[in-house]
């Protein structure tokens, strides 16, 4: 295809940030984290004192609506109403609130109109990571691709990228309670019809990304 789309899927701590990253660099395509956004919107609630486990879906969508997100396509920024939210979105406060957030429907629609549009930005094509790139955003991307990894690996992988910031209960809260919450959305375990599933569990970063860019190679 003259367009290449990936899309990759996985629970928090299954490196699909980081799988995503290397790919759309080695495949030279641009790269969008769309959980990104929902930390963003989660940002605007948090601001504008909106709590979203409290409110009715009608306010909550009026809020979604008027948030303006941008992006840095070399993932070097993102920017909420024009304010440089890039290390805030990875604050514990915000892995707090950003399942609460994604439970939204209204919310849901809102971003999955917007990250189609960016998915569509590109010429070259893109590689995108999240929950549900795989099955409801881009159902159609010529690679789809779930990561698992097992819990204790994944608790490793993101104690490591978070270090000092957070203690043993904060990092269970972001990659345990987080994946609770967040499989009431998405599936996790099972693979949708056509999408490859692959465990990380025993695999290097470098193997993971070189293992998807193989798929891309059998289509191209
Ligand atoms: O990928 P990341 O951990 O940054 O995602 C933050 C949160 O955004 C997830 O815990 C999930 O609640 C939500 N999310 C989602 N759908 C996506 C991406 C993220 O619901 N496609």
């Amino acid at each position: 295809p003259s367009r290449l789309v990936i899309a990759i899927d996985g629970p928090s701590g299954s490196g699909k940030s980081s799988t995503a990253r290397g790919v759309a660099r080695a495949l030279d395509l641009s790269y969008l984290d769309t959980g990104a956004m929902y930390r963003a919107v989660a940002v605007a609630f948090l601001d504008a004192g909106v709590a979203p486990q409290d409110e009715a879906g009608v306010i909550a969508a009026t809020v979604a609506a008027d948030i303006q997100i941008s992006l840095d396509p070399d993932d070097r920024w993102v920017r909420v109403n024009g304010r440089d939210v890039t290390t805030e979105i990875r604050e514990p406060r915000v892995a707090q609130h950003v399942s609460a957030v994604s439970t939204l429907a209204a919310c849901r629609e809102n971003l999955v109109a917007r990250q189609r549009t960016l998915m569509d930005a590109d010429p070259r094509g893109c590689v995108a990571e999240g929950r549900d790139v795989t099955t409801v955003i881009y159902p159609d991307a010529d690679v789809r691709v779930l990561l698992t990894a097992d819990p204790q690996a994944r608790l490793a992988r993101r104690g490591g990228e978070l270090g000092a910031r957070v203690n043993t209960e904060q990092l269970r809260d972001q990659v345990l309670r987080r994946d609770a919450d967040d499989s009431k959305l998405v599936d996790f375990t099972h693979a949708a019809d056509g999408v490859h599933l692959l465990d990380t569990t025993h695999l290097s970063l470098d193997e993971v990304i070189r293992a998807v860019v193989a798929l891309a190679k059998e289509i191209a």
